[in-house]
């Protein structure tokens, strides 16, 4: 989330549906569940909602579940008071109580351990909470949204995430499809990081060559758009002119965007007689007895095929 205001760039159907509710579920207090795969945008489309609702003006505050120790998690969350556990020298609001009026994120909440998630349910029900090892309470007036990009409801059916939460948390979900689902995105995508990276990289002028494009739109984008982006940011260093080139990419790219040696085996009949009789009457000079002798047919049926295959 290092962008200044964030863009959400949207071009295929899918994304810009996602944006049109996105921008509807922007004033609307109740907590919203962001779901995708890594890398798909999560973070950047909850930045983009923030900004769009009245919240704007309030922070965006961000715990990352997966990244940090369970008491870690609960005392950023909470805060705590002085002596509530040992190293806890001084009162220290938490985020819900910096984010009083914005938005927190509690990105990969699926790593919540199970007393963090019945403290949170009791919160959201409740909108009322307590400092670590104090007694005064206080209001929740910032929004929550929950990002993960593992199954929350597998999660539920295998018993590691609380079903009444996980119904509080889906109220309004959002869910971001992989990258390589929304191939209509990806020109768009790599168009804005070129223009927004290239002065980084001493490239204000790079731009994309039309195959090295179509190799991006072939991709299957596994790491989605933080992939995306590291793809270009490795062509603009590797690029020798302005125009950044299928060569400029990585290998993994370039190496999914050769056929195999087996698909390049696949091919019909007909082709390989085309080809066969192409070749033939090059190395001829279109003599048709000879070709004719030489691939084994009569000139009759080189003269039609020759028109089949509009070989004139
Ligand atoms: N639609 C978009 N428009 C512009 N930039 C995007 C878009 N989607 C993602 N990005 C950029 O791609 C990178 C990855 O996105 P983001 O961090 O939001 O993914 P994520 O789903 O939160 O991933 P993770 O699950 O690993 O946390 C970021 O640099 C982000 O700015
Ligand atoms: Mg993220």
């Amino acid at each position: 989330m290092s962008d200044a205001r964030a863009t959400w760039i949207a071009a295929d159907p899918a994304s810009v549906h996602i944006l049109e509710i996105g921008e509807k579920l922007a004033d609307a207090a109740t907590t919203l569940l962001i779901t995708g795969e890594s890398g798909s945008g999560k973070d950047q489309l909850a930045r983009w909602i923030h900004e769009r609702g009245s919240r704007r003006d309030a922070p965006l505050l961000k715990i990352d579940c997966a990244s940090l120790p369970a008491e870690l998690v609960e005392s950023e969350l909470f805060g705590h008071e002085r002596g509530a556990f040992t190293g806890a020298v001084a009162r220290k609001p938490g985020r819900l109580e910096m984010a009083q009026g914005g938005t927190i994120v509690l990105d990969e909440i699926a790593a919540l351990g199970p007393g963090l998630q019945a403290k949170l349910l009791r919160v959201l029900e409740e909108r009322t909470f307590e400092r670590l090892g104090g007694t005064e309470t206080l209001r929740m007036d910032s929004r929550l949204m929950a990002l993960t990009n593992t199954d929350l409801g597998q999660a539920v059916a295998t018993g590691r995430f609380r079903e009444d939460l996980f119904f509080r948390l889906n109220v309004l979900a959002l869910v971001v499809p992989p990258l390589r689902e929304r191939r209509g995105d990806i020109a768009a995508l790599a168009a804005h990081f070129v223009a927004r990276l290239g002065p980084v990289h001493g490239r204000a002028d790079a731009s994309l060559a039309p195959e090295a494009v179509k190799l991006l739109e072939s991709y299957d984008w596994p790491g989605n758009v933080r992939e995306l982006k590291n793809a270009i940011e490795h062509a603009l260093v590797f690029a020798k002119t302005w125009q950044l080139d299928i060569a400029d990419f990585p290998e993994i790219l370039r190496a999914a965007g050769r056929p195999s040696a087996a698909a390049g085996a696949l091919r019909s009949l007909e082709e390989i007689e085309r080809e066969a009789i192409k070749a033939t009457l090059e190395a001829t000079r279109y003599k048709i007895g000879q070709a004719a002798e030489v691939l084994g047919i009569s000139r009759k049926t080189l003269l039609e095929k020759r028109k089949k295959y509009g070989l004139m």
